[in-house]
């Protein structure tokens, strides 16, 4: 099953704000629900994000009307993750040509989501077998799953191709605070898969760490800066710093749409800043929310792409 998809004419979406309790999708045919389920995550995860801007600016095609100051703010539905972005640009950039033309891009993006994901997750596996040379443990962070993307993930894909050729030992999932994608998510995603893991509370990420529990760090980006600087889910950068302690890899996967080289550093993204209710209650105590860090490029042992692995130097 598709986490988005186009069918009959509507985008039609895992509502993951529901899982792992229920599976059921949201069928969309207007922009204002599309900004919503974007909004409270309904639909995340960098490359799912790409996806629905893309069909967002399809949908508005179709309908017609300010087409431009829609796909602005759907574009600015959230901030961090750059897909988004990327996605509404690649698919307004096909607006005078026409509504077919501009689904048409659209579901060459979605389409190429899968094969670019699934591309990336054997060439991250077969990296990290030859590096690690047994079954490799994994910890990872918040959710970079097929739930993240269209059907493949990447950082998950990379655990996924792992499981598949005998290279997988055992993972470890962060729960992911305040939203859980790790708990919810990646332990419902793994759990599908039949692959063994285990919940961890965040705080306990670097411990199993320092314990020799994992052998390497794989998490997803929302966005990599040009020189290499890496944004991902609050709580990533404990990771990649108990990663350097312990002389194991820090990963990183993500498709190119992820690269963003107009961004020169990691001190240039605008980190998302979420309602303090999600941490502490409703107007109980106040909260400063960040749903993003940045893990500086020195300790990014490689990125790994659909086209290409990145060792720790400046992208172009
Ligand atoms: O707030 P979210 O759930 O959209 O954050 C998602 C992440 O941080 C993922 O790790 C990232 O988007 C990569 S998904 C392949």
């Amino acid at each position: 099953m598709r986490t988005i998809d186009w069918v009959d004419g509507r985008i039609s979406l895992i509502d993951q704000t529901r899982l792992p309790d229920t599976l059921a999708t949201l069928e969309i045919d207007d922009i204002e629900t599309l900004i919503d389920a974007i909004r409270r995550l309904a639909v995340r995860g960098a490359p799912a994000l790409g996806v629905a801007g893309a069909l967002g600016v399809a949908l508005l095609g179709k309908r017609g009307g300010d087409v431009r100051a829609d796909a602005a703010r759907l574009r600015a539905a959230r901030p961090t993750a750059v897909n988004l972005a990327w996605g509404v640009d690649r698919v307004l950039a096909k607006l005078d040509e026409g509504p077919d033309a501009t689904l048409a891009e659209a579901l060459l993006i979605m389409n190429e989501d899968i094969r670019r994901n699934r591309e990336l997750a054997f060439r991250g596996a077969a990296w990290l077998t030859e590096r690690i040379g047994h079954p490799v443990n994994v910890q990872t962070h918040c959710n970079a799953g097929g739930l993240a993307c269209v059907e493949w993930g990447t950082a998950l894909g990379i655990v996924r191709a792992l499981g598949e050729t005998d290279g997988l030992g055992h993972v470890y999932v962060d729960e992911t605070r305040p939203l859980l994608q790790g708990a919810r998510l990646t332990a419902w995603e793994l759990a599908q898969q039949g692959i063994p893991h285990t919940v961890v509370v965040d705080s306990a990420g670097p411990s199993v760490i320092a314990r020799g529990l994992a052998d390497a760090v794989v998490v997803g980006a929302d966005r990599i800066a040009a020189n290499g600087d890496v944004v991902n889910k609050i709580g990533t950068y404990p990771l990649a710093l108990a990663a350097a302690r312990a002389g194991i890899p820090f990963v990183v996967a993500a498709p190119e749409s992820t690269v963003d080289l107009a961004t020169p550093d990691g001190e240039h993204v605008e980190i998302e800043i979420r309602d303090p209710a999600e941490i502490v209650g409703p107007g109980k105590t106040n909260a400063l929310n960040f749903a993003f860090d940045v893990t500086p490029a020195d300790l990014v042992t490689a990125i790994i792409t659909d086209e290409r692995i990145i060792h720790g130097k400046p992208l172009g």
